[in-house]
């Protein structure tokens, strides 16, 4: 059956050899993107990017570009008319120089991306910001479920060094500052912990949050965690938020929010051979659970996967990559 061939806009997507930024090449190749402009970091490898289907009949350039080096994002974003900002230091880990390692990458180099994109009149900018820009946030009054009105608290995270969140916060801050004075079009999205097959080489920072898991972590994510979703839903919302006219402001991406105890009872029953730990009591004191959290995603007619198949397909994908052994067991 012949189908037919609409034009897309160019686009440029940052960080794209990385977790969520291979599955939105792939989703904006299966959309019929033909021209991506894939940025990754000086000497990455994006071999696995010309592996995707459709690789092959599209124009999918690779631009080396530090986020630092204002120049060479120049360069990336030149001639698109789209920018999905993804490249951006995700590691739980604690860092050594915070400020170094995370902060300055995350702040200064999405104004590197946002002044790119003003520079070359791009339509619209999806940045990626993260569910650590709308918690952990203690004032937020107890007997309400989080949704995008909520922001990080900078100095309850600081005072417990939990750099990664003080890094998506400042980065979101200051995107909506340079919106408003430069007049930029921006919307952003908030995933939740990403699961999902691993297109890239490499061990994510949030697969080995059920890689641990699976392990035996006792670690609660108490700060880092309301919910997880896949990964393709993370990269199909991208594209319907670049695609909806109407779209603007912050969009939650989980399906559902509740406790990562809940979750780990969850990857106990779909995995009882690994010795998951079973939580006692509230990991994420006082969150209260919510199915539809990404009610504005909803409506504009996204469909969750069920995060039993994320699972799956996580573990499925660790085994193969050789990140988690066949024969776990509980005793
Ligand atoms: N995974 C999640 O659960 C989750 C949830 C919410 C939000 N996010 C956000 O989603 C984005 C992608 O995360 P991910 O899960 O896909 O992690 P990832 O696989 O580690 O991807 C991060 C990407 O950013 C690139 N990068 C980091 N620092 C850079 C720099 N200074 N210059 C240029 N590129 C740089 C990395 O390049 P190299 O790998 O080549 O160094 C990599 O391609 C991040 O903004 C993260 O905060 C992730």
């Amino acid at each position: 059956m012949m189908t037919t061939q609409v034009n897309k806009e160019p686009v440029c997507v940052t960080g794209a050899n990385g977790f969520i930024g291979s599955w939105l090449v792939r989703t904006l190749l299966d959309g019929g993107y033909t021209t991506i402009h894939a940025t990754v970091y000086p000497g990455s490898d994006p071999s696995h990017l010309f592996a995707l289907p459709r690789a092959g009949n599209a124009n999918l350039r690779v631009y080396e570009a530090e986020v630092l080096d204002s120049d060479a994002v120049s360069r990336a974003v030149e001639g698109c008319t789209g920018v999905f900002h993804v490249a951006s230091p995700c590691t739980l880990e604690d860092p050594k120089d915070p400020e170094k390692e995370l902060v300055l990458p995350a702040v200064q180099g999405t104004i590197n991306v946002l002044e790119a994109a003003k520079k070359f009149n791009v339509r619209r900018v999806v940045l990626t910001s993260s569910i650590s820009a709308i918690v952990p946030n203690p004032g937020w009054a107890k007997d309400k479920v989080f949704d995008e009105s909520s922001w990080t608290d900078l100095d309850y995270c600081k005072s417990r060094k939990k750099w990664y969140p003080v890094s998506k916060t400042l980065a979101e801050k200051a995107t909506w500052e340079f919106a408003e004075k430069h007049g930029l079009n921006v919307v952003a999205i908030h995933p939740a912990t990403c699961l999902g097959p691993l297109l890239q080489p490499y061990l994510n920072a949030s697969c080995a949050v059920l890689q641990q898991l699976l392990q035996g972590s006792k670690d609660t994510q108490e700060y880092h965690w309301l919910g997880a979703v896949h990964v393709k839903d993370v990269a199909k919302a991208q594209v319907l938020l670049f695609e909806s006219p109407a779209a603007s402001g912050r969009y939650l991406c989980t399906n559902g929010i509740y406790q990562f105890a809940d979750f780990a009872d969850r990857v106990s029953k779909l995995f009882p051979e690994f010795p998951v730990y079973r939580f006692n009591g509230e990991t994420q004191p006082g969150l209260i659970a919510c199915e539809d959290a990404a009610k504005r995603l909803i409506d504009l007619g996204l469909v969750f996967t069920p995060v039993e198949d994320a699972v799956r397909e996580t573990v499925e994908s660790l085994k193969a990559k050789g990140f988690l052994g066949q024969q776990m067991s509980k005793s």
